[in-house]
């Protein structure tokens, strides 16, 4: 059977945003558009086998752990069809690099799941959502594509190093001193990167979250100047299963700070140091007794951490 559909599964943003006049792109409401408006205002489709399903309507601040649930459970339906050449997720871009690393670790996929959002709302003047989703599709259809990954302005990126890193700017995303994997160049795909890795080793992790009811709850703290062990002491008192500290530099915490999770780490938490630094990594290991992040951000050190302690 040839593998030439691709599935839109979307989930809202500022891609499927409306304003009451095409000069304002700030006053509009993430999460207005239907997928088919989406797609309709996307020419050249025609060469293309599209199926759409709206997987839910949300800006993607509000993003949740059902979401993310139903999410998976249409990907893995999709992923597991023969003639599905790849998936493409509409999405905000808020929270665009969490949900994508969610599905990365989730499924680590042999075929293409492709990100597609907009810093613009679909009422926009110059609207950016159109040509990202037509680039997103583009990236989908690619023979041999796999992995999860985000394309904006052109540029593909990995969801192990995506990140949103200006506001307000249509070249929103970066991949830190990984780099892009391509360039979406007039409808076509120059690579300078490999795909994301692909593997087995996921399968555990879609499991688990198929059975989800209750989430592990896994909390953020950040060190910063005057850092104290309030946050951390509160959160332990309610019982939290998880910690990612977002440490200064290396990884670094106050000592009030780090004296809170040391403290929290016996009473049986787990704590995970990562950095708040936009690019690099933490080096050297366990640290004080607290763990690095193996290169994850902070947002994505919380997944990784919440789906090890997923049961
Ligand atoms: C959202 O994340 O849903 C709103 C902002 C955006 O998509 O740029």
């Amino acid at each position: 059977m040839t593998r030439n559909k691709i599935v839109v599964l979307a989930t809202g943003g500022t891609i499927a945003g409306t304003a009451a006049n095409a000069h304002d792109t700030l006053g509009y409401s993430a999460a207005q558009l239907g997928v088919e408006d989406l797609l309709s205002s996307v020419p050249g489709l025609d060469g293309f086998d599209v199926t759409a399903e709206q997987v839910a309507q949300v800006d993607s601040k509000d993003m949740s752990f059902e979401i993310w649930r139903d999410l998976a459970l249409r990907c893995a339906h999709w992923l597991a069809q023969t003639e599905v050449q790849g998936i493409v997720v509409t999405h905000g871009t808020d929270t665009l690099e969490e949900t994508a690393y969610f599905l990365q670790a989730v499924f680590a996929p042999s075929k293409p799941i492709v990100f597609a959002c907009a810093m613009r709302p679909a009422t926009a003047l110059l609207a950016d959502g159109p040509q990202n989703l037509a680039d997103a599709i583009a990236v989908a259809a690619t023979p041999g594509a796999r992995g999860v990954m985000a394309v904006c302005a052109s540029q593909v990126h990995a969801a192990l190093n995506v990140a949103k890193r200006h506001p307000y700017l249509l070249d929103a995303f970066e991949s830190g001193e990984a780099g892009p994997i391509a360039f979406v160049e007039n409808g076509q795909l120059r690579q300078v990167n490999d795909w994301p890795a692909a593997g087995d080793g996921a399968v555990e992790n879609f499991k688990k979250v198929e059975r989800a009811v209750l989430w592990p709850r896994v909390e953020i703290v950040m060190n910063y100047a005057g850092a104290s062990a309030a946050t951390v002491d509160a959160l332990v008192a309610q019982g939290v299963d998880g910690i990612v500290a977002a440490g200064t530099g290396n990884g670094t915490l106050h000592n009030q700070l780090a004296a809170a999770l040391l403290r929290a780490k016996s009473a049986g938490v787990q704590v995970i140091r990562s950095t708040r630094c936009a690019q690099g990594r933490v080096l050297g290991g366990v640290d004080g007794g607290l763990p690095d992040s193996a290169g994850l951000s902070p947002v994505k050190a919380r997944i990784a951490l919440m789906l090890t302690l997923m049961r």
